[in-house]
């Protein structure tokens, strides 16, 4: 069965083909990012628009580097949400009517399966169940995974996602946008101990997340500080550790509470080399074993979109002629793939 993914759900319009016999065919990304960086983070409207100019002729331009037709799809997986409603409406409104227009099926997937199921388009792809670590620009959350859509929530953030900490901090410090990247970059310049940032919720049981005191710690410090760039190279290296720290916490916790021996790390935070070291640490400390995808698929991308609906098309999930979008939703309202 051959899916043609289409994430449009924030700022990146990602396609991708994937085919339940020969895997991940081909796949694109455009980013949004020049468009949004003069206003230091994405403006609603215009993603929309943009989604709305580059989603066909994308679709388009892989199918036929793929030597594929449309005639050659056997359904559409498109990112139904959670995200911006414009953006979202644009890619779910394109995939639901190609689908009806080729009389094949079409499934709405929830963006955080996808992210979740991201380790599944590698060689070392983790069986279930497993302990998932999923941290985006919008969400953190530990999930108990005996499934695809078996979800079981075990903590989320009370208040921003470490994605949203880093882009936030970052700003701050007056590095560009996203703010995870340029964070990594700076704090490889930090001198080691200068700062310490506090590990918030880890001296009280529990799995859930806080990360809105850590960006008011960077500013707080900050302003105590030169200012100079030193000066910010040391603070974000202080709460680049500081947010691997907790999270390999909460992580120890987690397998622990779940006795499971398989972690996963997906969503855009798992780029992050330095939360990827700590976490492999405490997966040998537990003689667990950490997955991650590749560094493309674990910022949004149309590849994990494809893979998701494509197993969710196989168990015979699909859609009527509706067309999906949704700013909230629910990871535990999935329905189980069995
Ligand atoms: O999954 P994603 O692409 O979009 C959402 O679903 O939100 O995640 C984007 C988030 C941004 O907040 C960005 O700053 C963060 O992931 N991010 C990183 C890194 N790369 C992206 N955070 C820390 N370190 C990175 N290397
Ligand atoms: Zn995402």
């Amino acid at each position: 069965m051959r899916i043609l993914g289409i994430e449009s759900s924030c700022d990146e319009t990602g396609i991708a083909i994937y085919d339940s016999e020969r895997g991940l065919e081909a796949h694109t990304l455009y980013s949004q990012i020049e468009l949004h960086l003069e206003y230091g983070g994405v403006v609603p409207e215009l993603a929309s628009r943009d989604h709305v100019r580059k989603t066909v002729p994308l679709i388009k331009q892989l199918l036929a580097e793929s030597g594929l037709t449309l005639a050659d799809l056997d359904g559409i997986a498109y990112t139904a949400g959670p995200g911006l409603i414009g953006a979202l409406l644009v890619g779910a409104g394109i995939g639901r009517s190609l689908a009806w227009s080729l009389g094949i099926p079409a499934v709405a997937v929830h963006h955080m399966e996808g992210h979740l199921l991201a380790p599944m388009l590698e060689a070392e792809a983790p069986a279930f169940p497993f302990v998932a670590l999923l941290a985006s620009g919008g969400h953190t959350m530990l999930v108990q995974v005996e499934g695809i859509g078996q979800y079981q929530l075990l903590g989320e953030t009370v208040d921003d996602a470490a994605g949203e900490a880093f882009d936030k901090t970052a700003k701050l410090l007056g590095l560009g946008y996203p703010g995870g990247p340029a964070i990594a970059k700076i704090a490889e310049q930090g001198t080691p101990g200068r700062f310490r940032f506090p590990r918030p919720m880890t001296n009280r049981p529990g799995l859930e997340f806080s990360f809105s005191g850590l960006k008011t710690f960077a500013v707080n410090t900050l302003a105590e500080s030169a200012g100079d760039d030193q000066s910010k190279a040391d603070i974000a290296l202080a709460f680049e550790v500081a947010v691997a720290e907790t999270m390999a916490i909460k992580c120890r916790r987690a397998l622990e509470q779940t006795g499971l021996k398989r972690l996963v790390l997906a969503g855009g935070v798992s780029a992050n080399r330095r939360l990827r070291q700590r976490l492999a640490v405490l997966a040998a400390e537990r003689g667990a074993k950490l997955y991650y995808p590749r560094a493309e698929f674990c910022t949004d991308n149309g590849a994990m979109i494809a893979y998701a609906g494509c197993a969710r098309l196989m168990a015979g999930q699909s859609e009527g002629l509706v067309i999906q979008a949704r700013a909230r939703w629910p990871l535990e309202q999935l329905s189980a793939v069995t």
